[in-house]
């Protein structure tokens, strides 16, 4: 029986029984949202924030110790309350404690690839539509992160099929995953394997599909094959390179629309009395996001009545080419 269904069958022994808690009770596993309400338990991880702002995730453990550089807490101290308290270690330390939300739990779980952050995450669900119900495919899976929010946004009645064609890589994932929910998420569907060869050979169709890989573009005909009329696709790439090369095998392709490339910058803002400005730390760069509809069988976009722009496809440019670009004399020549 998965983690979750079992904390929803067997109260906690260890909850204050007088706690007098208002909240409503814990979360069905039905809902496989990975959210937990009700008293900490044992197994669950916390999340501790010190008064300097530092970050502790931990996995309760009764008669367990955490230590910090001031002094320490009993885990037996935290089972059994309702999250959102202030506790004191044995060296007068003070610390915030919640359960790990869903964009706190993927950039702190063990990773074996570099993760989609919560900021693109976010993007990724709102701009290529992933909805409840829907049949999202996604590759590589890496560390899971993305695949979390994916399997949140369709629900148990959506599926997630994630393809990874490295077998550790698949592994952490499982694990991460497994972890967050609580158990083995009824819609998801981890496949060992190159999306480019098994997604053909699996015969599978679906609404969406996300890569988040070095070269997606090989796997654009797979992509292409798979999606439904309507369907979108998704690129998470990080450099300038990735995206060109992506969004110039989309153009030339012509069973998709004119691709949409952008990324998303998020500033902290520090707002305290008069002193009300930017922060001073950004995540700088994570990665370019890039979509595009599959257009029905036999249709192609309209032709575009817009000249690229001068140079744009000059004799530097070694990309693909869409069709009836000339290569163009270099300024000058
Ligand atoms: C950056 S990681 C993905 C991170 C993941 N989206 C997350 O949020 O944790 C890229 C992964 O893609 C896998 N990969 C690359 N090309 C692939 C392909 N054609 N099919 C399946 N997996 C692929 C790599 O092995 C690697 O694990």
């Amino acid at each position: 029986m998965p983690d979750a269904e079992l904390d929803a069958a067997v109260p906690p022994s260890d909850a204050t029984p007088d706690s007098g808690s208002e909240t409503a009770p814990d979360v069905t596993p039905e809902a496989w949202s990975g959210v937990h309400r009700g008293p900490l338990r044992a197994g669950e991880w916390v999340r501790l924030l010190d008064q300097k702002g530092r970050r502790h995730n931990f996995e309760l453990v009764p008669g367990k110790r955490f230590f910090s550089n001031r002094g320490h807490l009993e885990h037996d101290e935290l089972i059994g309350r309702e999250e959102g308290f202030t506790v004191t270690s044995s060296a007068g330390g003070e610390y915030l404690v919640f359960r790990p939300l869903l964009s706190e739990f993927v950039v702190s779980m063990p990773r074996g690839a570099a993760v989609v952050y919560p900021k693109d995450a976010a993007q990724i669900v709102a701009m290529a539509d992933i909805f409840p119900g829907a049949h999202v495919v996604e590759a590589g899976v890496g560390s899971g992160a993305l695949t979390c929010s994916l399997l949140r946004a369709v629900g148990p009645h959506g599926k997630v099929t994630s393809y990874e064609r490295r077998e550790e890589f698949a592994d952490v994932a499982r694990r991460n995953v497994t972890q967050f929910f609580g158990g083995e998420h009824p819609a998801w569907d981890l496949r060992l394997g190159d999306l480019a060869e098994a997604l053909p050979a699996s015969g599978e169709r679906c609404d969406r599909i996300i890569l988040d890989m070095l070269a997606p573009w090989e796997c654009l005909d797979a992509a292409a094959d798979a999606l439904l009329p309507g369907g979108i696709v998704c690129a998470y790439v990080a450099t300038t390179t990735q995206l060109s090369r992506f969004v110039e095998t989309v153009r030339i392709h012509g069973g998709f629309t004119e691709p949409q490339p952008w990324e998303s910058l998020v500033r902290d803002w520090h707002v305290e009395g008069l002193a009300v400005r930017p922060g001073h730390k950004m995540i700088g760069h994570t990665a370019f996001l890039v979509t595009a509809r599959r257009m029905a069988p036999g249709q192609r976009p309209p032709l575009k009545k817009r000249r690229p722009a001068p140079g744009a496809y000059g004799p530097d440019y070694t990309g693909p080419r869409p069709a009836g670009v000339p290569i163009e004399a270099a300024e000058g020549e």
